[in-house]
C-alpha cells in the first residue's frame, strides 16, 4: 500500500517513517530553519528506495543555484533513474524536472513544476521550488501566479498554508502590489510566525516604499522570528535590514550588520556571497571605506572565477575584482562569462541579454571608464529581471549607472535618473541625497 504526504498526495512509498520524514523536511524547507537534506538522508539511509527523498534531497540542492551543488543532484538522479519503475506519474514529473535543471535547461525546469503543479496543487514541494526558481529567473508573474493558481486547492487546514501565503506575498510585492502583499504576508505570520519567507516580503514592501524607521522596527521586533541560529536564510533579511539604516545615512551600522550577521564566517555560498558584495558595493559606490572587507570577500570569490554558470552570480564576482583591482580574476571572469553567452542552456540567453553587458559595464566602471558603463548599463536596466533576483537586489543597477554617470559629468542624465527614483520612493533620503549631487552639476535654470 503506497501513502499519501499530509496534503494528501499520493507518494511510491509505503514506508510511513519515510513519509514522516519527507513532511519534517520539507517543514525545515519552509521555514528555513533546521537541515532538510540531513533529515532525509537520515531518512535514505534506513530506506534507500524513497523515491520523494531523494526528489527532496536534489530539489533543496537546486535552491542553492550554483555550480557546486551539481555533483549532489546528479548522485541524486542517478538514484531516480534506478527506482524509476517504482515512481509514480507525479514523482516521475519531478526527476524529469531535475534532469533539466542538471543539463541546464533551467527554463525546462520551471515548466515541468508549472505542469506538475497544474495536475497536483497542493504539491507543498514543487509549489516553493517553482517559486524559488522563478525569483532565480525574475519571473515576477509567476512568483504571484504560480501560487495564485495553486491556492484554491488549499485551505487554512491545509499543512504549510501560512508558508504559501508568504511566497503569495512576495510574488505580489514583485508584481508592485504592494497592499495586497503585506496584507498577504501579515496573514502568512499571523498563522505562522515563523515565516522568514513572509517577514521578507514585508521587508520588501517597507523598502520598495522607503518605510525605512518602520522597516527596521518591523525586523528588529520580530528577530526571534526568522533570526533564530538555524535559519539558513536569516542573513538575507539582515542584508534588508542593513539596507534601510544605509539610506537613512547610518553606514556604520549598515557595516555593523555586515560584520556580525550578513558576513559573520566567510561562507562560500554564492547567495550569501552576494548579499555580502551587494552592501559593499553601494557602500564603494558613495567612496565609503570598509576596510579590509573586500579583500576578504574577493578572495573567495577568486575561487570561482572560472564559473559563468549563472550571470546574476557572475555581476557581483566582478564587483569584487574591481572593487580591489583583481585584473587577473577579472580577465578570467570576463572570458567565462563569454563562453556562457555562447553556450547552451537557459543562462546563456540570461548572459547575451543582461548578464555579459552588465559585467563588462562594472568592469568599465572599474577602470574609470564611467561613460562606457553608462553606455552598457542604460539599455539593460529595464530587462535586467531577466538574470533574476529581485526589485531590490536589480536597484544595485539603477544606482551603479546613476554614480557613473555623476562621475562622468554627465548631470543632466544623472539629473534625470534620480527624479526617476524620487518619484517612486519619495522618502528615501539616500535617493534625495543623489538627487542633489546632480543637481549640483546643472547650470541653476535648468534645475526643476
Ligand atoms: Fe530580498
Amino acid at each position: 500500500m503506497t501513502l499519501a504526504d499530509a496534503r494528501g498526495e499520493i507518494t511510491s512509498s509505503g514506508n510511513a517513517k519515510s513519509v514522516e520524514a519527507f513532511e519534517t523536511a520539507l517543514a525545515q524547507l519552509h521555514s528555513y530553519c533546521g537541515d532538510p537534506v540531513a533529515t532525509i538522508d537520515a531518512a535514505l539511509a534506513e530506506d534507500p528506495d524513497f523515491v520523494m527523498g531523494h526528489v527532496l534531497r536534489a530539489e533543496v540542492h537546486v535552491t542553492l543555484w550554483e555550480r557546486s551543488v551539481l555533483p549532489e543532484i546528479e548522485s541524486s538522479l542517478a538514484r531516480l533513474t534506478e527506482l524509476d519503475n517504482k515512481a509514480n506519474a507525479r514523482e516521475r514529473a519531478h526527476t524529469a524536472a531535475i534532469r533539466d535543471w542538471a543539463a541546464g535547461d533551467w527554463e525546462g525546469f520551471r515548466a515541468r513544476l508549472d505542469r506538475l503543479l497544474a495536475e497536483h496543487p497542493r504539491d507543498g514541494l514543487a509549489l516553493q521550488i517553482g517559486h524559488l526558481s522563478d525569483f532565480y529567473h525574475g519571473d515576477r508573474d509567476n512568483l504571484r501566479n504560480r501560487i495564485a493558481r495553486a491556492l484554491p486547492a488549499w485551505s487554512r487546514e491545509t499543512p504549510g498554508y501560512g508558508f504559501a501565503l508568504g511566497m503569495l506575498a512576495f510574488g505580489q510585492e514583485e508584481c508592485g502590489d504592494y497592499v495586497h502583499a503585506e496584507e498577504s504576508g501579515r496573514r502568512a505570520i499571523e498563522l505562522e510566525p515563523d515565516d522568514c519567507w513572509a517577514q521578507h516580503a514585508i521587508a520588501h514592501v517597507m523598502e520598495m516604499q522607503a518605510r525605512h524607521a518602520e522597516g527596521i522596527a518591523f525586523m528588529e521586533s520580530r528577530q526571534d522570528h526568522w533570526a533564530q541560529e538555524d535559519n539558513a536564510f536569516a542573513f538575507h533579511n539582515w542584508w534588508h535590514t542593513a539596507l534601510y539604516y544605509l539610506d537613512e545615512g547610518d553606514a556604520e551600522k549598515a557595516i555593523a550588520l555586515y560584520d556580525s550577521k550578513i558576513r559573520p564566517s566567510g561562507s562560500e555560498i554564492q547567495l550569501e556571497m552576494l548579499d555580502a558584495t551587494a552592501m559593499l558595493w553601494r557602500l564603494h559606490l558613495q567612496d565609503i571605506d570598509v576596510g579590509t572587507r573586500w579583500e576578504e570577500l574577493a578572495a573567495t570569490y577568486d575561487k570561482t572565477a572560472d564559473d559563468g554558470f549563472y550571470a546574476f552570480n557572475d555581476m557581483h564576482a566582478m564587483m569584487n575584482y574591481v572593487a580591489t583591482g583583481r585584473a587577473e580574476s577579472a580577465a578570467r571572469l570576463l572570458g567565462a562569462v563569454e563562453r556562457a553567452a555562447q553556450a547552451a542552456g537557459t543562462n546563456a540567453g540570461m548572459t547575451r541579454a543582461v548578464g555579459l553587458p552588465v559585467v563588462r559595464a562594472i568592469e568599465a566602471f572599474g577602470r574609470e571608464a564611467y561613460g562606457e558603463a553608462v553606455d552598457l548599463l542604460m539599455p539593460v536596466r529595464y530587462r535586467a529581471h531577466a538574470f533574476g533576483g529581485s526589485h531590490a537586489q536589480r536597484d544595485i543597477l539603477h544606482r551603479t549607472v546613476i554614480e557613473a554617470a555623476l562621475r562622468d559629468g554627465q548631470f543632466p542624465l544623472a539629473h534625470a535618473l534620480t527624479i526617476e527614483r524620487t518619484a517612486q520612493k519619495p522618502h528615501c533620503p539616500f535617493s534625495w541625497r543623489l538627487r542633489r549631487r546632480a543637481a549640483a552639476g546643472l547650470p541653476d535654470e535648468t534645475i526643476h
